[in-house]
């Protein structure tokens, strides 16, 4: 059987580096390798003598320290340290699902935490967040009604990307009730932690990594301390024997973190405070001009404000921007497509994140979205145009 095809990556391949105005990205501004060291207090002289021997597979122990600093019943040795993040859900899928496993998974979701179960099982269960007037919710009544206790494993993303939904403390430990009830594994991709930024400030959620003992957890630094091209991740498990079927996993893929990024990783973990912060305000000073835009504009667009991450997913009306461009278009794929091919705007369609076609993701964690803001605006109809 062939896997799906991943197509969040596929239309960033296409587009990413030719577009103009990229507002669909879900990585926070970037950073230099002098800036990161600058701030860390580490050096070129000391990055230039890294050797690039092979490094240790689970990771190096001062790296895994740090990173099991970010949750409260973690230690070193429940780290397992990735060569990118996309990796950890490859390595989780492969070392819990067989053909024929009932999964479920939260959707609209980033394609691989559906796709790489999907290929394994054959078929999962499909748990969508619900769409309300102003944001979203999750349905914890129906997953009830989807988990039993045959199900190997449940899949979730919080902050979740798309939709930048993320649950109280009090549905999140709900959620934990119904995996525990049922012995069932849960994999939760935290990669956006910490980027909580909703006008009603949301706290960091707990991990479920400090929550479930069949917990596994997903994070890295390519979101919310943009640094994506570190390919810097490591998931958590708490459980030795599967940490150890996720390292045999491993020797399968990339065998060894790379060793520069190993020490880089540690510089921006040993800082990763002022990393968030940083992305933390862009995020939040986006969102706020995104909110007014769409605020502007509801004939256009339906905005459900993210609570926390760096993306939100917006409702179109394509049949009216087609009217004013004197066209048609399909569904968001069909308007976003063009959107990249004739005025350089990207936005992500919905339907490559398993939504629907009338969606499409904004990214809000850049620093030049005011300004890729502003080259879309000058394709829609002018605002007293509607009024
Ligand atoms: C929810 C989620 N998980 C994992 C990843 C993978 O991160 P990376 O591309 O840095 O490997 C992404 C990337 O967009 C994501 O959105």
């Amino acid at each position: 059987m062939k896997i799906k095809p991943f197509l969040t990556e596929q239309f960033f391949a296409h587009y990413e580096f030719t577009a103009t105005h990229v507002l669909a990205s879900s990585d926070c501004e970037t950073t230099s390798i002098a800036e990161l060291l600058a701030i860390s207090g580490g050096s070129l002289d000391e990055f230039g003598a890294i050797k690039l021997g092979y490094t240790e597979t689970q990771g190096h122990p001062e790296y895994r320290r740090l990173a099991a600093q970010l949750y409260d019943n973690v230690v070193a040795d429940d780290v397992v340290i990735l060569t990118s993040p996309v990796e950890g859900i490859y390595l989780t899928m492969q070392a819990l699902i067989d053909a024929g496993d009932e999964v479920v998974a939260l959707g609209p979701a980033y394609d691989a935490l559906h796709h790489v179960a999907e290929h394994l099982c054959g078929e999962f269960q499909n748990w969508q967040l619900v769409p309300t007037a102003t944001g979203w919710e999750m349905d914890l009544d129906r997953l009830s009604s989807l988990v039993n206790s045959q199900t190997r494993l449940i899949i979730v993303n919080f902050p979740h990307n798309p939709t930048g939904y993320q649950p109280t403390c009090s549905e999140l430990e709900q959620l934990v009730g119904i995996a525990r009830d049922n012995d069932c594994w849960l994999f939760c991709d935290e990669i956006y932690r910490g980027l909580e930024t909703g006008f009603e400030q949301q706290a960091t959620l707990p991990s479920v990594a400090d929550l479930y003992e069949k917990a596994i957890v997903l994070n890295g630094l390519s979101k919310t301390y943009g640094l994506p091209g570190l390919r810097a991740g490591w998931l958590v498990a708490r459980d030795a024997k599967i940490r150890q079927e996720l390292i045999g996993w491993k020797h399968y893929t990339t065998i060894c973190p790379a060793a520069p990024t190993e020490y880089l990783a540690i510089q921006a973990l040993s800082v990763r405070e002022r990393l968030a912060e940083r992305s933390r305000k862009l995020v939040s000073s986006n969102l706020a001009i995104c909110t007014e835009f769409m605020n502007q504009r509801r004939e256009l667009f339906r905005w459900r404000a993210p609570l926390a991450g760096s993306t939100a997913f917006v409702e179109i009306d394509v049949d009216q921007l087609g009217s004013h461009q004197g066209r048609a278009f399909a569904n968001t794929t069909d308007y976003c497509h063009d959107l990249a091919q004739n005025h350089g705007v990207l936005l992500l369609p919905g339907e490559c994140l398993g939504g629907s076609g009338r969606f499409a993701r904004v990214g809000l964690g850049r620093a030049a979205f005011p300004a890729a803001l502003a080259a879309w605006e000058t394709t829609l109809p002018p605002l007293d145009a509607g009024r």
